[in-house]
């Protein structure tokens, strides 16, 4: 069965594995790095293109989930990378420098695309939204298990900014708010989108969703919510389960989401 890399790019971390897509899981060492300060392109590459080689990955197909809106092989939004990123291409450029055939694809709609595929998603039909609590609050939000991709509910205006600024992992450490504020500022957020969308399921995603015991005292019952299963392995496998799904395997009205 196919064995594709996932890299999974944060504004904070970068992540990378070879993922098995029968088993969902990764079968190598998992490769972790500090994004580069600059978070400017070239260096952000360079970083990828380091993970290809030592992974041993060139020539080989990378799926890449990436912190921003990605459309038409492009990066088009950087709440929290270099602004140079907006109207960068993207895909070409890593295809370039690693010399690989590469899918990108926003890091949350990869980590939703896991949860979904072999996760706490599985099966789960009407409205489903994950969504990543880390440097920034990333979302991907699913219709009956098809992807409506860059939905961008971190940047939803909430209160004098935007939700991130508030529910977000930084947001917790910078405030330096105890698990009990955190879990109420965050139940805030979540009741908000909660009334715009009605989900049938909400699953909370990166580094803090381990911690859930500690803060879901203080989320509403009236919402059905989970910690996603593949936790922090989740970009990386959703992002190589992207780039078999949208490239060459896919039927044309699952490409059409994209
Ligand atoms: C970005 C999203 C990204 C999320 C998680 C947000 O700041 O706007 O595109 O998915 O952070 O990394």
């Amino acid at each position: 069965m196919e064995q594709i890399l996932g890299i999974d790019v944060g504004a904070t971390g970068t992540k990378g594995g070879i993922v098995d897509l029968e088993k969902g899981d990764l079968v190598s060492e998992r490769l972790k790095f500090k994004t580069p300060d600059s978070k400017k392109p070239d260096e952000m590459i360079e970083l990828i293109n380091d993970i290809v080689k030592e992974m041993g990955w060139k020539g080989k197909p990378i799926g890449l989930g990436f912190p921003a809106i990605i459309k038409d092989r492009k990066s088009w939004s950087a709440s929290n990378i270099h602004k140079s990123w907006i109207g960068y291409p993207i895909e070409e450029a890593i295809a370039k420098r690693t010399k690989s055939p590469v899918f990108c694809i926003n890091d949350a709609d990869a980590a939703g695309l896991a949860e979904m595929q072999y996760g706490v998603g599985r099966g789960q039909k009407g409205t489903c939204i994950l969504l990543t609590l880390g440097t920034g609050i990333g979302s991907a939000l699913f219709i009956n298990g098809v992807l409506v991709p860059n939905t961008e509910f971190g940047q939803l205006y909430y209160k004098d900014s935007i939700t991130e600024y508030y529910a977000s992992n930084s947001a917790r450490k910078n405030y330096k708010m105890d698990w009990d504020t955190y879990g109420k500022e965050l139940n805030k957020v979540l009741l908000h989108i909660d009334f715009i969308f009605s989900p049938d399921l909400i699953i909370l995603g990166g580094g803090i969703s381990k911690k859930l015991d500690c803060y879901k005292d203080f989320l509403s019952k009236k919402m059905n919510i989970v910690a996603a299963e593949k936790l922090n392995n989740a970009g990386i496998i959703g992002a190589a389960l992207a780039y078999y799904i949208y490239t060459s395997k896919s039927s044309k009205s699952e490409k059409a989401v994209l």
